[in-house]
């Protein structure tokens, strides 16, 4: 039995995260074929949660998020904005890998609107548990995921709003991947180093806040 949003919140409330997740890998995916569900990871009340669109090859292998080369650039990037990766969390709007097989390899494939509309209440539940300071949409796919809404990434980059969680929208770092000039690679690469320098800012701004307030 396949759980939409819809039928989800008609079961008892998940009292934990682990019971979140629990109730998630109970059902089969939408999309058969991945290995594995690849779940969120990192401490609670992280200062930043990282949501990305989907598990990759490597994720879906090693039931990991952001360990393959877009989660490699985003270490990096990270180091230098001096984001701890341990002290952050990491999730994806849809948590298994969907792709098309051609030979040997698997290719990925987007998930569709609808697969990330019916998925959306999960990563917005446990962002309910993890209660990061700052939410950061890493393209389009977690902005709609955390928004409800498809929007443009180069409108909306920067600071945002995401039911009631202070966000942030930036590129996806596997775009950063993907660029074929080196120089406009440099560029764009700097601009998302640029954007975690702005993230980590944001969150020790509101968690300065949250002391002063008690
Ligand atoms: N891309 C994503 O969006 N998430 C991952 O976990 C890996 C690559």
């Amino acid at each position: 039995m396949i759980t939409s949003a819809k039928a989800a919140t008609a079961r008892p409330e998940p009292k934990t995260l682990k019971a979140l997740n629990e109730a998630l890998v109970a059902d089969a995916p939408l999309v058969p074929g991945a290995t594995k569900w690849v779940l969120g990871e990192g401490p609670i009340r992280s200062p930043i949660a990282f949501v990305g669109e989907q598990p990759g090859d490597q994720e879906d292998l090693q039931g990991r998020p952001f360990v393959g080369p877009a989660g490699r650039l985003l270490d990096r990037a990270m180091v230098e904005a001096g984001i701890a990766r341990d002290r952050s969390y990491f999730t994806n709007a849809v948590k298994y890998f969907k792709f098309a097989q051609r030979g040997k390899r698997r290719i990925h494939q987007r998930p569709t609107a609808g697969e990330v509309r019916h998925y959306r209440w999960w990563p917005m539940k446990e962002l309910e548990f993890v209660e990061p300071r700052i939410v950061v949409a890493l393209g389009a796919t977690a902005v709609l995921a955390l928004s409800g809404k498809a929007l443009s990434i180069a409108r909306t980059r920067g600071e945002a709003r995401f039911d009631g969680h202070l966000g942030f929208i930036t590129v996806h770092p596997s775009s950063l991947v993907r660029i074929p000039a080196e120089d406009d690679r440099r560029r764009a690469y700097a601009d998302f180093v640029a954007d975690l320098r702005q993230i980590r800012s944001l969150s020790e701004r509101d968690g300065a806040a949250r002391a002063a307030a008690g």
